[in-house]
């Protein structure tokens, strides 16, 4: 027997039934991002390894045990399927001169991302985000347009139960100051540190201040806290943008311990949450980070952005959101039944002249009997069969049932169908009907 293939563990499929309510999720997130401002750029799946190297850090969970990194077979190159979207947007607006053309930019992208995580629920090695990117802004006003799109969107997806915690990372030397402050208290304790906060003591200590660890908690409550490090610049910043956010009505958690995951963060950093998904509640996260573009070879060039994970929220959609939103399986207009080699010639044109109006049609295909075709129609939901037989054929003419109702069968030649349908269907108000009809007359 063979053996059937199964999808790489954490990577799902996305069936038809979930696949369209992904669509009317993806098509409310389109308008949103839309009307701020932000236009869409497609980077691609890979990219070479040393650009998340740079951008996201040696040192964090990703680029050390997450990415799937691997050899190019012809040329040697490294190459790494992108576990995030800010390092290779930032890549292609480096890249393509998108600044020096076209002065600062809102961008956003959405697609698969892949990382090497335990897979367990919300958390996945194929995923999927939708990432907003602002480069070439340097205020705190950017900052708070970015947090209040949120608000925005979990508004107008109905969903309730999601918090914003925010915090201020300040500037690369305030983080010096810190961090030396924070590794000679870390030091002091170090015999209360696990394994991972060993592993982690001089490489990247600000992350032990984000340890889930129970054991941990009240070392890292105690520890001295960045906000204490922060200058005026940075402090200010992050005022103005608090005053934003309060003048906006908006409420929030300065979380001091909120460091994120990657590298590249500077200043402001806030993660939305929710209590609704167990153990992987936050399902939008982002910051600035003014550095990264300059990392990467650009020209200096300050930006913010945030990504959300669409599994995550997808599953607070369906559970909570608005139910009207969510997928329905899309119901034809019209279902084309047909029998004999002549009938399933017209069927093809009578099927294309109803789509040249806009009309939605199944045409049967695979063959079988008038009756179970029928059933087939009626199964669709639609509203309306098309019966095309041999004597159709014969006099270049439509039979259209209504399968709901009790209206009665009728026959129509076929230079009235679509005027027909579309009287029926919208009763009279279809503006485009005859559109594209008019040439055929459907002979055959
Ligand atoms: P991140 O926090 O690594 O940030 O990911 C953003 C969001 O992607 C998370 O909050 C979560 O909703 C989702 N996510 C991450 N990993 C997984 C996973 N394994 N399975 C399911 N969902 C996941 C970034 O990626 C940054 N690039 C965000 C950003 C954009 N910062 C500035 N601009």
């Amino acid at each position: 027997m063979i053996q059937t293939l199964q999808a790489v563990r954490g990577m799902n499929d996305i069936l038809p039934d979930d696949a369209e309510t992904w669509e009317n999720f993806e098509d409310i997130v389109r308008d949103w991002l839309k009307g701020y401002g932000y236009r869409p750029v497609r980077m691609p799946i890979v990219e070479p390894t040393p650009l998340f190297c740079r951008a996201i850090g040696e040192v964090t969970d990703i680029v050390e045990k997450e990415m799937y990194s691997f050899e190019d077979a012809l040329n040697g190159e490294k190459l790494t399927l992108r576990p995030e979207g800010t390092a290779g947007c930032a890549r292609a607006a480096i890249q393509h001169n998108l600044m020096a053309a076209g002065g600062p930019q809102r961008l956003y992208y959405q697609g698969p991302m892949f990382r090497h995580e335990r897979p367990q629920k919300g958390r996945y090695r194929q995923f999927h985000q939708i990432g907003a990117e602002a480069l070439g802004f340097a205020g705190p006003d950017i900052d708070a347009e970015l947090i209040l799109m949120g608000a925005r969107l979990w508004g107008q997806l109905g969903l309730t139960d999601i918090r914003l915690e925010l915090n201020s990372l300040g500037s690369a030397p305030e983080r010096a100051a810190h961090r030396e402050a924070l590794i000679t208290y870390l030091e002091r304790h170090r015999d209360e540190l696990d394994e991972d906060a060993q592993r982690r003591l001089h490489a990247n200590p600000l992350r032990i201040l984000d340890t889930k660890n129970p054991a941990m908690q009240e070392l890292a409550d105690a520890a001295p806290k960045l906000a204490d490090y922060l200058g005026d610049e940075s402090r200010a910043h992050f005022d103005a943008l608090r005053a934003l956010l309060d003048d906006a009505g908006l409420t929030y958690r300065i979380n001091h311990r909120l460091v994120r995951g990657l590298d590249y963060y500077n200043c402001t950093v806030f993660e939305w949450m929710t209590d609704r998904l167990g153990g992987q509640g936050t399902v939008c996260a982002g910051g600035r980070y003014d550095g990264l573009l300059e990392q990467l070879g650009g020209k200096p060039t300050p930006a913010a952005g945030f990504a959300m994970g669409m599994e995550r929220l997808l599953a607070l959609w369906r559970e909570g959101g608005e139910a009207e939103y969510l997928a329905e399986r899309p119901v034809p207009d019209v279902y084309v039944v047909n029998q004999g080699e002549n009938a399933q010639r017209l069927a093809f044109r009578a099927a294309e002249a109803l789509r040249e109006i806009g009309l939605d049609v199944l045409l049967h295909c695979g063959g079988g009997s008038f009756k179970s075709q029928l059933k087939k129609a009626d199964a669709s939901g639609t509203p309306y069969a098309l019966i095309i037989g041999d004597d159709e054929a014969a006099s270049n003419e439509i039979g259209i049932k209504p399968l709901r109702g009790d209206g009665a069968q009728r026959r129509v030649p076929f230079a009235a169908l679509a005027e027909t349908v579309a009287d029926m269907l919208y009763g009279g108000e279809h503006e485009d009907v005859g559109a594209g009809q008019g040439a055929q007359d459907g002979s055959v």
